[in-house]
Formats: C-alpha cells, structure tokens, sequence
C-alpha cells in the first residue's frame, strides 16, 4: 500500500487538503481523512453548465450539473474527442469558462488540425490565455502517469480552468494494477475539481461492442454517464448516443443519432 500513500499525498498536495502520515492507516480511513480535511468551499450546484453539443443541453435539462463529473463513455471513432472538444470551445467562446484538455492519447498538433476542420480555432483560444492542451501521450510507468497528471492537475487549478476534459481515465486507470487504487484516484480527483470549481468530462474508452465501462465503479462515481456507441447495420455503422444517468436531472431516456459533419458534431433524436 505505501504507493497508494505516496499517490494520495501527491494529489491531496495539489489542493490545499491537510497532509497527514498515512503510514499506519487503511487505505479506506485515508480517504475518509483527505475527504473530510477538504473544507466544503464548493458543493454541487443547480446551476447548468451549457455542453456547447447541439442537441445535448435539451436532453439534460440545460447542461451539466456545475462542478460535476461526467463519463463520456464510447467506443472508437464515436466522437468522444469532438464532442470533448465542442464542450470546451463553447465554454471558451461563449461564457468566457476557461478550458483544460488533459490528452493521453492524441498529441496536441493532430487535435488541433483535425478540430481546424470542424471550424473550431483552438489556437485562437490559446493565444487567448483560454485554453490550455495538456499533452501527456501515454504513460509507460505509474510513476509517470501521477507525475503527469500531478502536473496537469496543478495547471488547471493556476489556469482556473473552469471546465475540464480528461482523454482518458482508461489510459490513466490501466497502469494501477488494484481497482480499489484507481477507485480512490477518481474519488480525490472528483472532489478536487469540484473544489476547484470546474466541471469535468471523463473520457471512457470502451471496446465496440461492449458495454462495461472500465472498472466498473466509474459509472458510480460520475455524476453522469453519456454513452456513444456504433452500431453495425445492413448499411453501414451507425453512431448512437443515451444518457445512462445524470444525478439530479430529468433526463431523456432515450437513444439518438450521433451526426458529425464538418459543421461538428450533433445529437439528433430519432425520427419514429
Ligand atoms: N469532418 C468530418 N466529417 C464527418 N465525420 C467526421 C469528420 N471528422 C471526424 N468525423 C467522424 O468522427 C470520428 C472521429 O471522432 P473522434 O475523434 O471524436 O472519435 P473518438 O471517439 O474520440 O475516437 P477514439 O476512441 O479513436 O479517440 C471519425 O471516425 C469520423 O467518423
Ligand atoms: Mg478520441
């Protein structure tokens, strides 16, 4: 256990959480201790965070819980960068959110033409001061993967980033080698954004076909659960979207159309 120690003290090191000697202590009354050492600055509030996806905000009653955590889940190609994207650029361009995009998996040059062309100029924004990529291309080693998203973590918070992207807590996940160790990493990274006021997007990579997310227990941590699917049909792959859960929302219960053209990508209901 004296990893996860280590873990634990470097992220609680980010906020401003009480460091304590964790050495004689189950890894569960740990976690109680950096939870209740957080002082409750920031609760989930009812306002809404706009998605900036076309079709999204009308499913969820007006956009995400501020200060939550959503899981965007889906398998390969179903849009889960662009949609990630859009969700920053909105904040950015429209509401003046200042935006945060942690990438394990694409480098910061192949995001930004491929969003170029969906007509989104994230280098505008940079140049801005409103967005920051954050690219930290697969870790080999789990003392890699903390010190990257240490790093990360602590530019968000100099940023004030108010809304945050991770790309994915798959690539971060795979290198703890005990659930109960990636459980706690998502719990204190949970509870240090809503501390620091930002509303976060977790990317879950899911393989196509399947439907378990990751370990399991992200879907019970996340205030919210998008899945993206693609689907296999007499012609051709269709992209599909449902909103499995979203904690104190009236959501649609109901699949849609994931459309993406070079105008970006929209969730579109079916027509019956
Ligand atoms: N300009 C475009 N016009 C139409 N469709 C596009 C365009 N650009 C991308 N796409 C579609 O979006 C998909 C890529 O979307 P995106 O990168 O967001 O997927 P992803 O879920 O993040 O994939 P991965 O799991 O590989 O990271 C492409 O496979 C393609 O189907
Ligand atoms: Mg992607």
């Amino acid at each position: 256990m004296a990893s996860l120690f280590r873990k634990l003290i470097l992220i609680s090191s980010i906020s401003n959480l009480t460091i304590f000697d964790a050495s004689n202590m189950e890894w569960w009354s740990v976690l109680e201790n950096v939870v209740s050492a957080t002082p409750l600055l920031a609760i989930k509030s009812e306002s809404r965070v706009s998605t900036g996806i076309k079709g999204l905000d009308e499913m969820i009653e007006g956009g995400f819980p501020r200060g939550s955590m959503i899981v965007l889940a889906g398998s390969p190609g179903s849009g889960k960068t662009i949609a990630s994207a859009q969700y920053l650029y909105h904040g950015a361009s429209n509401f003046g959110e200042k935006g945060a995009y942690i990438s394990f998996v694409e480098r910061e040059s192949v995001f930004l033409r491929n969003m170029e062309r969906l007509g989104l100029n994230f280098e505008r924004l940079k140049n801005e001061g409103s967005f920051k990529f954050l690219d930290m291309i697969t870790p080999g080693t789990e003392a890699f993967s903390m010190d990257a998203m240490n790093f990360a973590l602590k530019e968000v918070q100099s940023m004030k980033a108010q809304r945050l992207v991770i790309d994915s807590f798959t690539a971060i996940s795979s290198v703890f080698e005990k659930k109960a160790e990636a459980r706690i990493i998502l719990h204190l990274l949970e509870r240090l954004m809503l501390e620091f006021g930002c509303t976060t997007l977790l990317v879950v990579e899911v393989p196509t076909g399947h439907k378990d997310l990751g370990f399991g227990f992200e879907e019970f941590v996340a205030d919210g659960i998008i899945m993206f699917e693609t689907v296999d049909e007499k012609e051709g792959i269709r992209k599909r979207a449902v909103v499995r859960k979203m904690r104190g929302t009236n959501h649609s219960q109901n699949y849609c159309n994931i459309v993406v053209s070079n105008q970006g990508l929209s969730l579109v209901p079916y027509v019956t």
